[in-house]
């Protein structure tokens, strides 16, 4: 596996691939891969000749600097694992200054109101974080499909959108969760959890799970109770939002409509790990 750590060398090195019409697709994460993370690139590469995988935590998509601090860094894990996936990958590690030049800022972005909902609602500007950064990785790597996890279905839905705004000719792939054995989805956030903290986090998919259950012959309202409800009752984890939304316009649903498709969001404090999570409910 090759690690290249300026957008030039990249290029370079994609440029006989493309000559020969070898499908590239793209896996843009922030590292401390785990299983999720693997998922995407082994899609990948069944799906491409080749497969870029970037690491780069993004600094403008964090509206929080102590998370940004904390962010785990794990570099030298994350080339083991991916050692360990066969396939043609080429591995883009770039420093601020490949990505943003001099100044690290972030462009403002529309997404048809996507935007306005959910993590868009709680993280001031990560969205436009976000869209900034794969606007400029969507140039450099110019893949022909990139994937992306259900885990951040919202985000999965921005980057449709900013592909079909943007005109950005690459297909939008998007990847089911990967969760631990006791349900918990991954997440490099969980590598903050204390041991009794990552036991206690597997209380958020078993409501979902329940959500799911009732959510047929249960009222939006009754289920937006008796989830309030639930976390209440468990001392270590703080509700912050949950939502049944339309999965197109991510709009929260007051009442149920035959015609749409909807979806449970969450986000809990656990300690001072933030996680999120979401699951189909039709
Ligand atoms: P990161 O959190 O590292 O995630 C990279 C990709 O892995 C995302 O598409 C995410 O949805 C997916 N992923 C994470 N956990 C997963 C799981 N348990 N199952 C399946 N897929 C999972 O998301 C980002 O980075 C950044 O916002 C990024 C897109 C790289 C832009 O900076």
């Amino acid at each position: 596996m090759v690690v290249h750590t300026d957008k030039d060398s990249l290029s370079s090195d994609l440029l006989p691939r493309r000559k020969q019409n070898k499908k590239i697709g793209f896996v843009p994460t922030m590292g401390a891969l785990h299983r999720g993370h693997l998922s995407l690139v082994e899609k990948a590469l069944k799906e491409n000749d080749s497969v870029v995988v970037s690491i780069y935590v993004n600094p403008t998509q964090f509206d929080n600097k102590e998370d940004l601090r904390k962010y785990p860094r794990l570099l030298d894990n994350d080339k083991e694992l991916l050692q360990q996936v066969s396939g043609d990958i080429l591995l883009y590690v770039p420093g601020n200054e490949d990505i943003y030049g001099e100044k690290v800022a972030s462009k403002h972005f529309k997404y048809d109101g996507l935007e306005h909902q959910m993590e868009g609602a709680q993280r001031k500007g990560h969205f436009d974080g976000v869209g900034t950064i794969l606007s400029i990785l969507f140039e450099i790597v110019m893949p022909n499909k990139a994937y992306f996890g259900e885990k951040d279905f919202q985000q999965l839905q921005i980057v449709r959108k900013l592909v079909e705004l943007q005109q950005i000719p690459v297909e939008i792939v998007g990847c089911p969760i990967v969760r631990e054995k006791n349900g918990l989805a991954m997440s490099s956030r969980n590598k903050r959890l204390s041991e009794k903290e990552f036991e206690e986090a597997a209380f958020i998919f078993k409501t979902l799970q329940k959500v799911k259950r009732k959510f047929s012959a249960t009222s939006i309202k009754k289920i937006n109770e008796f989830v309030k409800e639930q976390f209440l009752q468990n001392e270590y984890l703080k509700l912050e939002y949950f939502e049944i939304a339309n999965e197109q316009t991510l709009v929260p649903a007051k009442h149920k409509m035959k015609a749409n498709n909807y979806r449970a969001f969450i986000a809990v404090h656990c300690g001072n790990v933030r996680l999120i999570d979401n699951v189909p409910l039709n």
